[in-house]
C-alpha cells in the first residue's frame, strides 16, 4: 500500500522542491555571480516587475539531456526562469537565463520554456522582456539546442512589429544567445558586465590570428558606440532594469493600441523663445538640437535611444502634451547633421519601430545632406540612404516636421518632406530650402561665369548672395504649399500639439503585399 500524505505534508513536499528550484546552480554559484556585481536572475526579475507580481511558469521543468554524464547533474527549472507579471501595472511577460545553471546555456527545456510565454505573450498581445546572461547552445546537447534557438528566432521574427520585444544583456552572451536580441526591438547591455558576440576571443585567435579583449570585441560600449547592435548602455543591473521599465512607460501593449497618455503640468500652449537663443543666425555656426528637443518636450524629458552610436541624428522618446512621440532630429554639432550610412540606419530603424507601434513621429530638420566621401560611397551610402527614406515614405503613423535651418538636397526629400507624405510640415523663417548650399550650387551652376569674369572672387560673392536671397529663406516652399506655413521658434511647443491633435484620429494605409523590399 502507498503511504497515504494530506495536504500538510504534500505542501511542505511542494515547498521544499520550490527552495530546490530556487537555489538554481547552489549557493556557491550564486555567490560567485554577487562577486561580480550581478544580480541573480530572480533578484532581476523582482526589479523589473511590480513587486510581487512576477508568477513563474515551467518551474520544475529538467533538461532531458543524457550525453556526457548529464542524466545525473539536473537542476530544477533548467538555466532559465519564465513567467508573466505586471510592469508598471500593465501585464508583461519576461525571463531571465540563470547563469549558475551551466552558465545559463541554452538546453532544448529552457528553449521550450522560452517558447511558451512567447507565444502566451503573441496570444494576448502584451511586451516581452528577455534577461539574457548565457553562453549559448548548451553543447551537451548538440542539435536538439540548436534547434531550441532555432524555435526561439522564429517566434521572435513573427512576434516583431506585434508586441515590443526588449532584451538585456547582462552577461556573457554568445553564439545563439546574441541572434534573439538581434531580432529585438531594442537591446540594453550593463556596462562591464555584459558582452555579445557570434564567437569569442579564442576563436578569433585560432580562426584569424586576431588578439581582442572581450570587452573590445563586444563590451557594452563597442556594441553602443561601434557596431551599433545595441541601443542602451547601463551602468549596472538595477540601472538596466529600471530603464527598461521606463521606455515601456512610452510603449503600447502591441501594435493595435496606443501608448498611454501621461499627465503632466507642462501646459500645451506654452511658448518656447529658448529655442531662439539656441539656434545660431549663422548658418555654418553648430548647434546642439537636443537642447531644442529638451525645450519642446513635456517636463524637458527626452528618452535617448542609441545615444551613443552615427551621433549625427539623434533619435528617441518624449512626449507633447502626455502623449508619446518619436523624435528624429539631425544634429548640427556633429558632421554638421550630414546623413551617413550609420545615420540613415539608425534614424530608418527607429522610424519603423514607432510606425509599427502607433507612435507619431517629429522631425527636426537641420541637414546640409548626405555626407559626401569615398568611404560612404564604397560603403553603400545609396543603400543605406535609401533605408531612411523608405522608412518614412512606407510609415503611416502622424508625422510632423519643424525644418529648423538647413534642408538641402536629398536629405530635403527624405526627411519626412510632403512628397514622403509628411502631415504636417512647418519650418522656422531663418531656414533654408534648397537642392544645396549657395557655395556648391554658384560652382556648378556659374562655373563658366566665375572662370570667365575679370575678378572671378567677386563674381562669385555676388552671385554666392544672389542665390542665398533666392533660396536661403522657406517662403518659396510655402508659397508652393510644400511647407505648411512659417512658424516662429516661440510657438514650436503649441504648433506640434495642435498638430498631432488635429491628426489624432488619421488612417493612412499602403497597397496590399505581402510585405515590401526594404533595401537591406
Ligand atoms: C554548456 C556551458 C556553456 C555552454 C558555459 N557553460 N557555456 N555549458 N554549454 N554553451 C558552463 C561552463 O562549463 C561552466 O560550468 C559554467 O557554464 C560557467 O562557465 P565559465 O566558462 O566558467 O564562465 P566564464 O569564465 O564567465 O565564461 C563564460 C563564457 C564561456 C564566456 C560564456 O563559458 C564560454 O565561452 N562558453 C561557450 C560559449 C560558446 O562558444 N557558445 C557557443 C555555443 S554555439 P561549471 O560547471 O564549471 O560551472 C551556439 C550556436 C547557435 O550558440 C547559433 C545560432 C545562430
Amino acid at each position: 500500500m502507498p503511504k497515504e500524505i494530506g495536504f500538510k505534508e504534500s505542501i511542505e513536499d511542494l515547498e521544499e522542491r520550490e527552495r530546490i528550484a530556487e537555489l538554481g546552480g547552489g549557493e556557491k554559484r550564486i555567490a560567485v555571480h554577487h562577486e561580480q556585481g550581478k544580480l541573480t536572475a530572480r533578484e532581476r526579475l523582482a526589479v523589473l516587475f511590480d513587486k510581487n507580481s512576477f508568477e513563474e511558469i515551467d518551474k520544475f521543468v529538467v533538461h532531458r539531456c543524457s550525453n556526457f554524464g548529464m542524466e545525473n547533474q539536473k537542476i530544477t527549472g533548467d538555466g532559465v526562469i519564465t513567467g508573466y507579471g505586471t510592469i508598471n501595472g500593465r501585464l508583461t511577460y519576461g525571463y531571465a537565463q540563470d547563469f549558475t545553471v551551466f552558465g545559463g546555456s541554452l538546453s532544448e527545456t529552457c528553449a521550450k520554456k522560452i517558447c511558451k510565454i512567447l507565444d502566451l505573450a503573441l496570444k494576448v498581445g502584451a511586451p516581452i522582456i528577455g534577461l539574457n546572461d548565457s553562453g549559448g547552445a548548451r553543447i551537451q546537447e548538440g542539435v536538439s539546442s540548436l534547434g531550441g534557438y532555432a524555435e526561439i528566432f522564429l517566434r521572435n521574427v513573427l512576434a516583431s512589429g506585434v508586441i515590443p520585444q526588449i532584451a538585456a544583456i547582462m552577461g556573457p552572451c554568445a553564439g545563439g544567445a546574441v541572434y534573439s536580441p538581434a531580432i529585438n526591438d531594442f537591446i540594453f547591455m550593463v556596462k562591464n558586465t555584459s558582452y555579445m558576440f557570434v564567437t569569442g576571443p579564442d576563436v578569433i585567435k585560432t580562426v584569424t590570428h586576431e588578439e581582442v579583449s572581450k570587452e573590445d570585441l563586444g563590451g557594452a560600449m563597442t556594441h553602443n558606440n561601434l557596431s551599433g547592435v545595441a541601443h542602451f548602455a547601463t551602468e549596472n543591473d538595477k540601472d538596466t532594469l529600471l530603464m527598461i521599465r521606463e521606455l515601456l512607460t512610452f510603449l503600447p501593449q502591441n501594435n493595435m493600441e496606443e501608448p498611454r497618455l501621461k499627465s503632466t503640468d507642462d501646459l500645451p500652449d506654452r511658448e518656447t523663445p529658448e529655442i531662439e537663443n539656441i539656434i545660431p543666425i549663422n548658418p555654418n555656426k553648430p548647434y546642439n538640437i537636443k537642447e531644442v528637443i529638451s525645450v519642446l518636450v513635456d517636463d524637458n524629458y527626452f528618452l535617448e535611444v542609441q545615444e551613443h552610436f552615427a551621433q549625427n541624428i539623434v533619435v528617441g522618446f518624449g512626449r507633447l502634451h502626455g502623449r508619446a512621440v518619436g523624435i528624429i532630429a539631425n544634429q548640427p554639432a556633429v558632421l554638421a547633421g550630414t546623413l551617413d550610412i550609420n545615420a540613415s540606419v539608425k534614424g530608418a530603424r527607429f522610424i519603423r519601430f514607432c510606425d509599427a507601434f502607433n507612435i507619431p513621429l517629429i522631425t527636426l530638420q537641420d541637414v546640409p545632406g548626405f555626407l559626401p566621401g569615398i568611404n560612404q560611397e564604397t560603403g553603400g551610402i545609396i543603400r543605406h540612404g535609401a533605408k531612411l527614406l523608405y522608412a518614412y515614405a512606407e510609415s503611416t503613423v502622424p508625422k510632423v516636421t519643424i525644418i529648423t535651418r538647413k534642408s538641402y538636397g536629398g536629405a530635403y526629400c527624405v526627411m519626412s518632406s510632403k512628397h514622403v507624405r509628411g502631415d504636417i510640415n512647418y519650418a522656422f523663417p531663418t531656414a533654408e530650402i534648397a537642392v544645396m548650399g549657395p557655395d556648391g550650387a554658384v560652382n556648378i551652376i556659374f562655373k563658366k561665369e566665375i572662370m570667365n569674369a575679370s575678378d572671378p572672387l567677386k563674381a562669385k560673392d555676388e552671385l554666392v548672395a544672389s542665390y542665398r536671397e533666392k533660396f536661403a529663406n522657406p517662403y518659396i516652399a510655402a508659397e508652393l504649399g510644400i511647407i505648411d506655413g512659417v512658424i516662429s521658434p516661440r510657438n514650436s511647443r503649441r504648433k506640434l500639439i495642435k498638430a498631432l491633435e488635429m491628426l489624432q484620429n488619421k488612417t493612412d494605409r499602403n497597397p496590399a503585399k505581402k510585405h515590401g523590399n526594404i533595401p537591406l
